[in-house]
């Protein structure tokens, strides 16, 4: 029998050693109350997941500013007020020696004008495609309030370890805030955060050292990028890999690749290149032949021969999944126990084409937020391809305020 890469430890450049390859990356549970804050069924589910045998459960990505959501039901941490039901979650993914890492964001313009009273960017420039009149034009942020919100981020990142919480990412990825200032399309700045590459790229930078400082050198701290915009005038692979070799220069632990956008929301597509299962796997070789730094690929990966293959190859240091982890929460175990079965993500429909083309980023995130409150309520997730019954769950939880495009990853 052939052995099993993904089994295999990892030590990260700091020394921290995790016990398998798999990463489960972050999905937004949008469970939180209307205050924002996390409780028992982040706790079940996160145990769940935990037990599933993954070496790095993220969380969803934790906001960190409550006037700034992505779409309902984020969690916010801006100060320690829910420090104890924190440290329960944290209690709880770490179970089972796994590592449990908190995504850390802020949604610039991609908050929509149902959840914020006003979106804020890089520079007002607005969302285009046929999403865009869910948003509000941003408005261009003053270099204090880009100060004050990178001091966000390090306040975050601190709770998230003192709750318990054994790392952080930055999400730098799919058109956030840290991506607008990235991107020359989004960030049209003219003080020290826009301009050349290496001031669009001082806000990311300045999140980082922040963090650096306030978390110690052996907390790992991860960063989620986008291998490219894939928008015209947008962020380039070229300016990707730039950062990439700024970013290990200044000792990021772990580096995991996406793309995309809600404008092109390349990550969620049910294909990679060239018709390959997995995304981005390309772009990861190239860079992981430039840095020491484990790189995690996520997007695509549904069966076990290219898990396998992309390790063997050193494509990737580890096995970034999302949606499946949704479908069998133990993926991980059930691999490494030779008794899995590759699932198949399903393609859901309303039955009516013209409804599923303008619902359809909504449908698929609302059934996975679906299946994940089952799994926290100890239920079996369930497969089907009935787009009502998440549109349901969807309305049911949050209202009209569901029906607009929320976010794409
Ligand atoms: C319901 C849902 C919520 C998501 N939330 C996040 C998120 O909070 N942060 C993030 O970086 N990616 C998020 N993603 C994107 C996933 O992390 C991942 O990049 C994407 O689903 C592709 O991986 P997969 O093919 O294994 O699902 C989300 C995806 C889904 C389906």
């Amino acid at each position: 029998m052939t052995k099993i890469k993904a089994a295999e430890g990892l030590t990260l450049p700091n020394g921290t050693f995790i016990k398998n390859r798999f990463f489960k990356s972050a999905m937004s549970e949008t469970m939180a109350n209307r205050k924002s804050q996390p409780g028992q069924l982040h706790v079940n589910l996160y145990r769940e997941w935990a037990n599933g045998g993954a070496g790095i459960v993220m969380t969803g990505n934790v906001m960190v500013d409550r006037n700034a959501l992505g779409e309902p039901g984020n969690v916010v941490v801006e100060d320690r007020r829910d420090i104890e039901i924190l440290k329960k979650w944290a209690e709880a993914g770490t179970a089972n020696n796994t590592h449990l890492w908190m995504q850390i964001n802020h949604p610039g313009k991609q908050s929509p004008r149902t959840v914020s009273r006003e979106a804020v960017a890089p520079s007002a420039v607005p969302i285009s495609g046929s999403y865009g009149s869910a948003f509000k034009k941003p408005r261009a942020l003053t270099t204090a309030e880009v100060k004050s919100i990178v001091n966000r981020f390090v306040i975050t990142a601190a709770i998230a370890k003192e709750a318990g919480f054994t790392g952080v990412q930055i999400h730098a990825a799919h058109g956030y805030l840290v991506n607008q200032f990235l991107s020359p399309y989004d960030n049209q700045r003219k003080d020290e955060y826009g301009g050349e590459l290496k001031n669009r790229m001082r806000f990311l930078v300045e999140i980082y050292q922040g963090m650096r400082k306030a978390l110690g050198p052996d907390f790992p701290i991860a960063l989620k990028l986008n291998s490219a915009d894939f928008k015209e005038g947008g962020f380039t692979e070229e300016d990707s890999i730039e950062v990439v070799k700024t970013m290990a220069g200044l000792g990021i632990d772990l580096i995991e690749v996406s793309g995309g956008s809600y404008e092109n929301p390349k990550m969620m597509s049910d294909r990679g290149e060239g018709g390959h299962e997995v995304f981005f796997l390309e772009y990861a070789q190239r860079i992981k032949s430039l840095v020491d730094v484990p790189i995690v690929v996520t997007g695509g990966f549904r069966s076990q021969e290219s898990m396998q293959e992309a390790l063997m190859n050193n494509k990737t240091s580890m096995i970034g999944i999302a949606r499946p982890f949704v479908l069998v929460p133990d993926i991980a175990n059930r691999i490494m126990q030779g008794r899995y079965e590759t699932v198949k993500t399903p393609r859901l429909t309303t039955g009516l084409k013209a409804l599923d083309k303008k619902l359809g980023s909504i449908i698929g995130l609302s059934y996975y937020e679906q299946q994940m409150k089952r799994v926290a309520e100890g239920k079996e997730s369930k497969r089907h391809q009935n787009a009502w019954s998440p549109l349901t769950h969807a309305l049911m939880q949050n209202g009209l305020a569901a029906l607009v495009p929320r976010r794409s990853n």
